[in-house]
């Protein structure tokens, strides 16, 4: 979906696709020097992340498995809280492994904090997070993010993975949504 067949319900587009991919290029360059000769495992946090993850493996040049984490918040105090529940495991031992996360988003940075605590305690080598967006200002906890796409606003956006109520994740771009849709 392009942001042209939905353009009442943006109110501006963010990123394109072709900034995601250019910046998706960079980051995989990277990537690759740091982890050269290493045993790398690219660790994707679902739902959000499966465009970033799809693009940025992709331009790798080098070898680099993919397990998914699925993860949601108790109640609705989830974000809040910081309080996490395990959806979907993951079916690698990190034990020894150099673990990057591949987020779509880093938004309060509670869904990170909680994760990289989990999986520190599963003996890998390294972890390191690589987001493709994340809003400074709304920050509750810091992350340690190695490498980060775009800093934005505090805006609602949604696209390339991003919803709103399930929706929009396959536009190509990131975009704000416009106001009426969501009040
Ligand atoms: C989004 C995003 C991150 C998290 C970031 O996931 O993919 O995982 O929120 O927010 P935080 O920094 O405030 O913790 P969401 O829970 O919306 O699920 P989804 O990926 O399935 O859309």
């Amino acid at each position: 979906m392009r942001a042209a067949d939905i353009q009442d319900d943006l109110s501006q587009i963010l990123v394109t696709e072709e900034e995601i991919l250019a910046k998706l290029d960079e980051l995989a360059a990277r990537v690759t020097e740091d982890y050269a000769g290493k045993d790398l495992v690219l660790v994707g946090v679902l739902k959000g992340a499966v465009m970033v993850m799809a693009d940025f493996a992709r331009a790798l040049p080098i070898h680099a498995p993919m397990d998914w984490m699925a993860v949601s918040s108790y109640g609705s105090s989830t974000k809040s809280s910081g309080v996490v529940q395990i959806r979907k495991d993951l079916d690698t031992d990190l034990h020894g492994k150099h673990v990057l996360i591949v987020e779509d988003i880093i938004d309060s940075g509670l869904t990170l904090s909680w994760l990289l605590e989990n999986f520190e305690s599963r003996g890998p080598e390294s972890i390191e997070v690589l987001a493709l967006l994340r809003k400074p200002e709304a920050a509750k906890v810091e992350i340690d993010c190695k490498y980060v796409g775009f800093d934005i606003p505090v805006d609602f956006v949604v696209g390339y993975g991003l919803d709103y109520d399930e929706r929009y994740r396959n536009l190509r771009d990131v975009a704000v949504l416009a106001p009426h849709v969501y009040s």
